[in-house]
């Protein structure tokens, strides 16, 4: 059984083969936290942490004044709110009398085999009740009467382990949940920097590293949205840690909303950690009775380098948090139409670039924005999901089957979430956005967020798409998102409750998604907002692949791939081809860069493909026939970063197969300099004892690792790129 209760010492150790997770019921009932970090076999010591005050400003609880003991000092499990903790805290409530103390103490647990969904929300998800054990902690402060169950799975073959809260009003009266987040974690130390991947639009998921001192080092989305600015992920890890070597920490938030992560290191040099639903523009009203779920948090731990954490996560998000029907179907390649054609297209040009698609093995055509109502720009028709005859006279159905007689697949853009002042949507409905009555709302994009709090809202989109979906044979949708929240306020929700419209919106995204993805199980969503403004685990559960950026410049998206993929594998990751000069940052790339670039990820096409020269059609051709042979490795490969493009002119990564015959490493060289160094890029993944074909050689997996390979030199401008194939020798 990976979760034991010793009775004798009442602690709690949640452990596999890689990892240990121990807490452990303290005097008086307070949960307190002991470990989490490699196994430990065996758990059974009772050298406590400091769990007692360290100076008379550590208040001592009244039950354990004699002790010593301080909450400001102990390493708490989930820590609770003015009760001499002045640190930062895991959650707030106002009570009746409109004060907010509460102690949270131990009552009892439950184990069980595998993982119960949380409703409503995404989450992991087991498919045998071999494959995780879960446990819930019941917590609760008996004067307040609430209750707090913390939840935890520990997966049998991963270093993680999920948490989340249910908070439960056992009380007579309403109480308001200012704040709940979904974990805490105290390390009795300061020793790690954290890991952050601040971006923006078009230039989302940079690396960055913070050393973590005295205060709080916190980051958040207030947006609405997850990711574009911050994403919800902080990695915890030693500054000697690289991508092959060292201790490291990840938290990952499976929610698409407003979030907060942080990093508090106190007085102590203790470090608690934290993630959740953001306080901010957060205020829940917890009905008698009533119960709250937080979202989900993925812990993972390694001990061989931020490659290995990130296994982890691309093991876990592909085994157990994308759909289940997607998760070992190789991924059709694509052509999209969106930086060809932007809105100015008819059915004629459209078979045209279809026809050429299909030519060079193209397998999926994508209309993107601009078929529906009359929208020449982005100033119009969103909210309004009927085709544009102007441009479509055949009507869409028509479109799909042409496309589909050529033997491609049909894919649509939609953007159901908005809603634009010039629309039909609109002149019915004009007080269906989010809003503040009275007050001016900004636009983003020239358009509106519906107000999917509103089950009669969303239910009004549902019936619209599912018009289309009915009718139309549609094998992939692009579920586009293109601004952000603001003046958040809901008309149909009393004053009272206009605190909860963020989360509410989120929730009721998601009831549309899962409504959807559960009618057309077929259909395979991309998930995309402005690029990668909201590529987060939580639209993963429903959508398993999502638009990286609309950055599609091939020195700009080795970063942004190279951020993205701490998380998610490349086959979550779309990436396109697209012209030059490009149009985000006007740079001037070779097309085989281009191609490796993309090809590094989940592949598709967005040239122009009547502009292209014969020599880089053929490229293309050949090109695309080779990533459909490797597509097994390219899109279920176990990946491997090698080379950082954020540390200097070179990035480079592999793909290896799981039985580590064979592999592909692509290597770039982003500036050239004159009297360069060498520079050697280590092979690791493969087995050190076989004998591989590399080029014209043969070398053994242990040189690879070791000696690596040179392959710098032979590049002789900028933007240089080298894909060189691997193969053991039989
Ligand atoms: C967003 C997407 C793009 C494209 C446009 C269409 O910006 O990220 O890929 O679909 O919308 O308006």
């Amino acid at each position: 059984m990976p979760i034991v209760f010793d009775q004798a010492q009442q602690r709690f150790h949640l452990f596999n083969q890689r990892i240990s997770y121990v807490m452990r019921v303290y005097e008086k009932q307070y949960l307190l936290h002991e470990y989490f970090g490699s196994r430990i076999n065996d758990f059974t010591a009772s050298q406590p942490f400091p769990q007692v005050a360290r100076s008379s400003f550590s208040p001592n609880p009244a039950d354990l004044n004699e002790t010593g003991f301080s909450l400001n000092t102990a390493l708490q499990e989930y820590p609770g709110v003015d009760t001499g903790d002045y640190r930062d805290t895991a959650f707030a409530i106002t009570y009746p009398d409109g004060t907010s103390a509460t102690a949270l103490k131990y009552q009892g647990y439950e184990i069980k085999a595998g993982k119960s969904q949380l409703s409503g929300l995404p989450a992991t998800y087991v498919t045998t009740e071999q494959q995780a054990t879960s446990l819930v902690i019941h917590l609760t402060d008996q004067i307040r009467q609430v209750q707090v169950d913390l939840k935890y799975t520990i997966f049998e073959d991963l270093p993680v382990i999920t948490r989340s809260v249910e908070f439960k009003n056992l009380g007579t009266q309403t109480i308001t949940l200012d704040k709940a987040l979904s974990m805490t974690l105290d390390f009795p130390e300061n020793r790690y920097q954290a890991l952050t991947l601040p971006g923006e639009w078009a230039s989302e998921r940079q690396m960055q590293y913070t050393s973590l001192q005295r205060g709080c080092f916190s980051f958040d989305s207030k947006r609405g949205a997850s990711s574009v600015e911050y994403h919800p992920f902080l990695g915890l890890l030693p500054k000697t840690t690289t991508e092959n070597h060292g201790e490291a920490y990840g938290v990952h938030f499976i929610y698409s909303g407003n979030f907060r992560a942080s990093a508090e290191v106190d007085a102590f040099e203790q470090t608690r950690v934290m993630m959740g639903i953001n306080p901010y523009n957060f205020r829940w009203q917890l009905a008698a009775q009533a119960t709250f779920q937080t979202p989900e948090v993925v812990l993972a731990h390694a001990d061989d380098g931020l490659n290995d954490l990130s296994n982890s996560f691309h093991q876990l998000y592909r085994e157990h948090l994308v759909p289940a029907q997607f998760k070992d179907q190789e991924r059709p390649v694509l052509v999209n139409n969106w930086e060809t054609t932007a809105f100015n297209f008819d059915e004629p040009k459209l078979l045209e670039l279809a026809d050429q698609a299909k030519k060079i093995g193209v397998e999926l055509f994508v209309l993107d924005d601009g078929w529906f109502g009359q929208r020449d720009d982005d100033h119009s028709s969103l909210g309004d999901w009927q085709t544009d005859v102007r441009k479509l006279p055949n009507g869409i159905a028509h479109l799909a089957k042409e496309i589909h007689q050529r033997g491609l697949q049909f894919g649509l853009w939609f953007e159901p979430e908005m809603i634009s002042p010039r629309s039909r949507l609109f002149e019915q409905h004009p007080d269906w956005y989010l809003h503040v009555a009275d007050y001016p709302a900004s636009l983003g994009r020239n358009q509106y967020v519906l107000d999917f709090s509103r089950a009669e809202i969303r239910e009004a989109i549902f019936a619209q798409l599912t018009k289309i979906l009915d009718e139309v044979p549609i094998d992939f949708i692009k579920w586009d998102m293109n601004r952000n929240i603001s003046e958040v306020g809901s008309i149909a929700l009393p004053p009272e409750q206009q605190g909860e419209v963020s989360h509410r919106y989120i929730l009721g995204l998601y009831d549309l998604v899962a409504k959807l993805t559960n009618r057309y199980p077929k259909i395979l969503f991309e998930n995309c907002s402005g690029g990668a403004g909201r590529f987060d685990a939580g639209m993963s559960y429903y959508m398993p692949q999502s638009w990286t950026s609309d950055d599609t410049d091939a020195v700009e998206r080795m970063k942004i791939q190279y951020g993205t993929s701490l998380m998610f594998s490349p086959i979550m990751m779309d990436a396109q081809i697209s012209d030059v000069p490009n149009q985000q940052v006007g740079r001037l790339t070779p097309f085989k860069t281009r191609l490796d670039v993309a090809q590094s990820a989940n592949f598709g096409v967005m040239l122009d493909l009547q502009e292209q020269t014969p020599e880089n059609i053929q490229l293309l051709t050949e090109r695309i026939a080779w990533y459909k042979e490797h597509r097994q490795l390219l899109q279920f490969g176990r990946f491997y970063r090698l080379l950082s493009p954020f540390k200097g002119d070179y990035a480079a990564w592999e793909f290896v197969a799981p039985s580590q015959d064979e592999a592909v490493l692509f290597f770039f060289q982003i500036l050239n300099h004159a009297s360069k160094p060498m520079k050697s890029v280590k092979i690791v993944g493969l087995k050190p004892e076989q004998l591989y074909q590399v080029g014209d050689q043969q070398l053994t997996g242990d040189y690879l690792a070791k000696f690596g390979l040179y392959l710098n030199m032979a590049l002789e401008s900028d933007f240089l790129s080298k894909v060189v194939e691997i193969k053991a020798v039989k």
